[in-house]
């Protein structure tokens, strides 16, 4: 093993990278004694030169020019976290043709572009390492490669974004609008540049692409996840949530069938003290997986922020410090099949708002004539029904919705939520 050190430039100087810079200037013994060899950091490229930082990088190389960075001499291994694709995916195409290691936060490229840039890596015999893509300071990724990696997974669950966790507590019991809950969570850094990427649930989507790949050993094209993010989520659903002892919550969601993935984003009920998921609360993120020989898997941990990314972004850099492309497993490639929308099942949740008259037999009769179990019926306010069903395929609880919706029983469904696990 070399002894030489590491020289590690920086891609971006935002809160993550910040947070890195700061771990490997002021903490290299620590990290030398992990590694084996020094870590140095050598230069980083921002985008202004002359913005007042808050670190002190001494005699480090501060550049406006990142395709000069990715390929220079005096560089062993490339840390991005810029985030998206533009500009990044030609300067991580760059720095992988130039021979160097890459280490990204970035799930956006790896979900888009993984399989090319691991094939890049693999061909100039480099790492592209990415654990801090999913999940941040929790191991997820970490937990399909070098954990379970002889079991065969049958699901994932996970709370993978820490911004719609926290805006919807936020909503629900802190009594906060949609947007300044969201403005809250951009103060405290877990929110993306631009926090539709999160509300939409086009994050979460990006994470859970490369859970179901390396857990099922294959690419996931993200625009085949069934998507559906926050903003139609109102602080009463979460009130009568809140009220049944459960918890709405964004669910990121895999099942493999043996041939198949199933993929969803999507505000799901979960009764708290009855899902493992429920209480991950606030910026916490957690995963949990079935697989045969491990059984029920859980882990939890902080989902974002500067410092908890920081961790594993910095264990990237220990690790390919230590093992160079040594132990490195390529992206997954060959594409996994994904199972339509039209062949999924769930269970839902729906509230109503009555126009008078028996609504909560109606509405039951009519699911129940559709091979819709109903599990229970409650009223939730003088006017409002909230009926919970068992379960049923998507495409027939979709269709039920719009007849209950054109009843006369029926003002209007005003809600109508998946649920997770048992209710
Ligand atoms: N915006 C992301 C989140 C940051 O809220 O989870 C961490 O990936």
């Amino acid at each position: 093993m070399s002894t030489s050190p590491l020289r590690v430039g920086l891609l971006g100087l935002g809160t993550v990278n910040t947070a890195v810079a700061q771990r490997v200037v002021q903490h290299a013994q620590l990290l030398e004694a992990h590694a084996g060899r020094p870590v140095v950091l050598r230069g980083v490229a921002v985008r202004d030169t002359a913005r007042q930082r808050d670190i002190d990088l001494g005699e480090v190389i501060v550049t406006a020019d990142a395709a000069a960075l990715v390929t220079a001499e005096t560089i062993d291994v490339i840390v991005e976290a810029i985030g998206g694709t533009d500009p990044v995916l030609p300067l991580l195409r760059a720095a992988l043709a130039a021979g160097k290691h890459v280490v990204t936060a970035n799930k956006e490229v790896i979900a888009r572009h993984g399989d090319e840039l691991g094939a890049l890596a693999v061909k100039h015999g480099v790492a592209l390492r990415y654990g801090a893509a999913a999940g941040a300071a929790v191991p997820m990724l970490e937990l399909f490669d070098n954990a379970l990696g002889g079991d065969d997974i049958t699901s994932i669950d996970a709370i993978c974004n820490s911004t719609t966790n926290f805006v919807l507590e936020q909503m629900g019991r802190g009594g906060l609008t949609l947007d300044q809950a969201i403005a809250e969570a951009q103060r405290l850094g877990f929110a993306e540049a631009d926090p539709s990427t999160d509300i939409d649930g086009w994050d979460a989507a990006f994470k859970l692409a490369l859970l179901a790949g390396h857990a099922f050993g294959g690419h996931v094209d993200v625009d085949l996840v069934r998507r559906r993010g926050i903003r139609d989520v109102t602080t009463a659903d979460l009130q009568r949530a809140d009220e049944m002892g459960c918890a709405i919550k964004l669910l990121a969601h895999a099942a493999w069938d043996g041939s198949r993935v199933s993929l969803s984003v999507q505000p799901t009920l979960l009764v708290r003290g009855g899902h493992p998921l429920a209480s991950v609360d606030g910026s916490r993120n957690g995963v949990l997986v079935q697989s045969d020989l491990a059984g029920t898997t859980l882990l939890t941990g902080t989902g974002a922020g500067g410092d908890p990314t920081a961790s594993a972004v910095v264990n990237d850099i220990v690790i390919t410090a230590r093992d160079g492309a040594a132990g490195w497993r390529p992206v997954p490639q060959g594409s996994l099949e994904v199972m339509s929308a039209d062949d999924a099942e769930c269970a839902a949740y729906v509230r109503i708002r009555s126009s008078g008259g028996a609504v909560g037999d109606e509405v039951a009769q009519m699911l129940e004539d559709r091979g819709v179990p109903v599990v229970s019926i409650m009223m939730s306010a003088t006017d409002e029904v909230v009926v919970l069903t068992g379960t049923a395929p998507v495409s027939v609880i979709a269709n039920a919705m719009d007849t209950i919706d054109s009843m006369p029983v029926v003002d209007r469904v005003l809600a109508c939520l998946e649920v997770g696990g048992k209710v």
